[in-house]
């Protein structure tokens, strides 16, 4: 049985009670073993130790850890290949392969997957965890409108983050586009945290606002039972303890109304990210080829569709931000106040 790393310290019987004192302290190279008073012998990394005794750090606004892009600076990022995912043998070096693109661009590719929506699902299971909500667990669709959503359309859809609704947005999305005969409908990406550094540059009060502003934003469906979801939240998304960004919420067809007394400031504000957002100088485009799977982190880079003509079969689902961020963290790419 694996043993638990949980923490077995009664803590609250403890408190206020005297503590064990140190008795003695062998000194070694990377670790310390303490003996404890009442007998207790502990052996603590200095690493660890080091990091405890240390302020807590605060950053700059971006973890360093991510590679900002535009449409010039478009990266070339190393796809896994389906079937390595999908094989015990190779999967964990094709997951760190994936968590550190996603990581460094903010989207990834799995490549070679059978261009059916099974294998979509398949190849996701094998690298973390699945986050279904109101649109169903995953989906397969074309343009019908089988949900009141432009994702179920043709027509051309700007940049935009998903499920700003969700106070929980969704951690990554997939798009594999199983076939297309037809012309357009090719996938745009923008970097929101090179559109987060350029309001910085141009505006650093519009950065603090957006990180303070508590916005709704909603997504109704009339149908039965239909849905009515809508979240409270930032549309910059601070981390509490090292102050950086590292959510954006952006989708401006999705917010709710706001208070009167509010609109002059928040539009001033909206506007300088909405206009850097929809200048075109942060949006890379291209057709998705079938059998190549986009994994896009949802809390970073923004996505949309140009419009299109004919049938297009697209396969998608979205996955966990935490249980992504874990694997990260597993294969030690991540600090250690990484959200
Ligand atoms: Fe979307």
């Amino acid at each position: 049985m694996t043993e638990t790393v949980q923490r077995q310290f009664p803590t609250f019987e403890k408190f206020g009670q005297e503590l064990p004192k140190v008795h003695t302290i062998e000194d070694n190279v990377d670790s310390v073993k303490i003996r404890w008073s009442d007998g207790n012998t502990r052996v603590f990394e200095k690493a660890m130790l080091s990091h405890f005794s240390s302020p807590t750090p605060e950053s700059d606004l971006l973890n360093p850890v991510h590679e900002l892009w535009d449409k010039d600076s478009f990266p070339k990022a190393e796809p896994a290949d389906y079937k390595m995912l999908l094989s015990e043998h190779s999967r964990e070096a094709e997951r760190q392969k994936i968590f550190r693109s996603l990581l460094k661009h903010g989207f990834s590719y799995i490549s070679g997957t059978p261009t059916e929506h099974a294998a979509t699902i398949e190849a996701c299971r094998a690298l973390t965890v699945t986050q279904p909500n109101c649109f169903g667990d995953d989906w397969s669709f074309t343009a019908d409108l089988a949900k009141p959503d432009t994702a179920y359309t043709n027509i051309g859809i700007g940049l935009h983050t998903d499920a700003t609704y969700y106070n929980e947005p969704m951690g990554i999305q997939v798009f594999h586009v199983l076939n297309h005969q037809g012309e357009g409908g090719e996938t745009m990406l923008g970097d929101g945290y090179k559109a987060i550094e350029l309001l910085q540059k141009q505006s650093p009060e519009s950065v603090e606002y957006l990180s303070n502003y508590q916005l709704m934003h909603e997504y109704i469906d009339h149908s039965t039972p239909g849905s009515h979801v809508r979240s409270i939240g930032t549309i910059l998304t601070k981390n509490p303890i090292t102050k950086e960004i590292f959510r954006l919420r952006f989708n401006n067809h999705d917010r709710c109304p706001i208070p009167v007394a509010d609109m002059e400031e928040f539009y001033f504000h909206y506007t300088k990210l909405g206009k850097i957002i929809q200048s075109g100088e942060i949006n890379f485009r291209r057709r998705l080829p079938p059998g190549t799977v986009l994994l896009v982190d949802n809390y970073r880079v923004m996505h949309g569709r140009t419009s299109f003509t004919g049938k297009r079969q697209v396969s998608g689902l979205y996955l966990t931000r935490d249980d992504w961020v874990s694997g990260a963290r597993k294969h030690d790419l991540v600090d250690h106040f990484f959200l």
